[in-house]
C-alpha cells in the first residue's frame, strides 16, 4: 500500500476537458515525472487510476516542504473528452474529491471545457485549471520539468505577454460561467478564486505546481471528510465490465470508501435488479516491467479507499456500468435498498 496512515483515505483526483486538450498525457507526465523523481515511493498502477503517493509528489519540489500533509497521495481517473461519453465524465466527476479541468492555453474554452465546469459546480467539487500545452505558446523556450514560475521568469518579454494574454482570455472565459480566478501564484484565498496552472505534459514545466495546488485544495478541503474513511464496509462506483480469460465477467470498481476483501458479499445493479454475490478475488495490474508474466494481474486479500480494483464473483455479466458496489455487512436489505435508490 501506498500509505502510511491508513487511517486517511487517498483523495480522488478526476481529470476532464475538452477531447485532444491533453488530460491523458499529462497524467502520462505525472506517472513519468513520478517514476524519474521518485525513489521516496512507487506509483501504483490500479484499475482505471493511477496513485501518486505523497513522498513522491514532494520529491518534485514543487510544494512547500514545512508544512505538514497528512494525505497518503492523490488518485488520479481520466476521462475521455470526446463528446458522446458525457455519462462517463458527470460519473467521474461525482466519485472525485477534487478534480483538473484540462484546458489548451492555444485553443482556449470549447464544449466540454464549459461542461467540465458544469460537473463540477454540480457535484460541489473543487477543482483547478491546468492551461496545458504552454510549450506551444510561440517563441516559448523549454526548461523541462521546471516549476512555471521558474521558466516564465527566463522567457521574453513577447513570450510574456503572449502566456499573460492567452492566460487572461481563460480568465475571461471562466468569468462569463461565474467564476472567479487567477494565475495560481496570484491566488490569496483559494476556497475563493479558482487557480489557474500553465503546464506542459511535454515538458513538464508547471507540473510540480500544479500538483502542488491540488495537494493544498486537498488538504484544506477534504482532511475532516477523508478522515476514517478507509475503515468499514467498501462502496465504490463500477467503472467498466469485462470479460476476462479465465474469470469470467469481472467489473472494474473505483471504491471511494471503505475496504473490500476476499470473501465479502457484495451488492451491485444489473439489468435484472440488485444481485449479491461472493468476492472471489481482487485483482491489481501487474507493474509496467512485469508486464510480460502470463498472469496479467496481481492478488490481494483486501483493498482499502481510494483505489481501483477488479473484482471477480460469480454472476457479474449483467451488472451495469456505472452502478454503486457495496459490500454488505449487517443488514442486506438496507444495502440492496440503498443501491435501489441511487
Ligand atoms: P481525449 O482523451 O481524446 O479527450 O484527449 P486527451 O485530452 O487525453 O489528449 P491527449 O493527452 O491524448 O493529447 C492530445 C494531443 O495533444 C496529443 O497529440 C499530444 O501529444 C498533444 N499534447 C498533449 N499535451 C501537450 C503539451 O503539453 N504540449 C504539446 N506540445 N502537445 C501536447
Ligand atoms: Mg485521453
Amino acid at each position: 500500500s501506498s500509505s502510511d496512515n491508513p487511517k486517511i483515505r487517498t483523495p480522488i483526483v478526476c481529470v476532464l476537458g475538452h477531447v485532444d486538450h491533453g488530460k491523458t498525457s499529462l497524467l502520462d507526465r505525472i506517472r513519468g515525472s513520478s517514476v524519474v523523481s521518485g525513489e521516496a515511493g512507487a506509483i501504483t498502477q490500479h484499475i482505471g487510476a493511477t496513485v501518486v503517493p505523497i513522498e513522491t509528489i514532494l520529491a518534485m519540489g514543487g510544494v512547500n516542504k514545512n508544512l505538514k500533509f497528512n494525505i497518503p497521495g492523490l488518485l488520479f481517473i481520466d476521462t475521455p473528452g470526446h463528446h458522446s461519453f458525457t455519462t462517463l465524465r458527470a460519473r467521474g466527476g461525482a466519485l472525485a474529491d477534487l478534480a483538473i479541468v484540462v484546458v489548451d492555453i492555444t485553443d482556449g474554452f470549447k464544449p466540454q471545457t464549459i461542461e467540465a465546469l458544469q460537473i463540477l459546480r454540480g457535484c460541489k467539487t473543487p477543482f483547478v485549471m491546468a492551461a496545458t500545452k504552454v510549450d506551444r505558446i510561440s517563441g516559448w523556450r523549454s526548461f523541462p520539468s521546471e516549476t512555471f514560475l521558474s521558466s516564465f521568469a527566463k522567457q521574453n518579454q513577447r513570450v510574456i505577454d503572449l502566456v499573460e494574454k492567452k492566460t487572461y482570455e481563460i480568465v475571461g472565459s471562466l468569468a462569463e460561467h461565474g467564476f472567479s480566478s487567477e494565475r495560481f501564484d496570484r491566488v490569496d484565498d483559494f476556497a475563493r478564486t479558482l487557480a489557474i496552472v500553465p503546464v506542459s505534459a511535454h515538458t513538464g514545466e508547471g507540473i510540480a505546481d500544479l500538483l502542488m495546488v491540488l495537494i493544498g485544495l486537498a488538504q484544506r478541503y477534504m482532511e475532516e471528510s477523508l478522515t476514517l474513511a478507509v475503515d468499514g464496509p467498501g462502496s465504490g462506483t463500477v467503472l467498466e465490465v469485462k470479460e476476462e480469460k479465465g474469470l469470467g465477467a469481472t467489473i472494474d470498481v473505483i471504491l471511494f470508501d471503505g475496504t473490500i476483501s476476499v470473501g465479502d458479499e457484495i451488492a451491485v445493479a444489473s439489468s435484472t435488479g440488485v444481485i449479491t454475490t461472493k468476492v472471489r478475488s481482487l485483482l491489481q495490474p501487474r507493474p509496467l516491467k512485469e508486464i510480460l508474466i502470463e498472469d496479467r494481474f496481481s492478488r490481494a486479500k483486501s483493498v482499502a479507499a481510494a483505489a481501483g480494483v477488479k473484482v471477480s464473483a460469480p454472476g457479474l455479466d449483467q451488472v451495469i456500468a456505472g452502478s454503486p458496489v457495496k459490500v454488505i455487512d449487517g443488514n442486506e436489505n438496507e444495502v440492496r435498498e440503498s443501491i435501489e435508490r441511487e
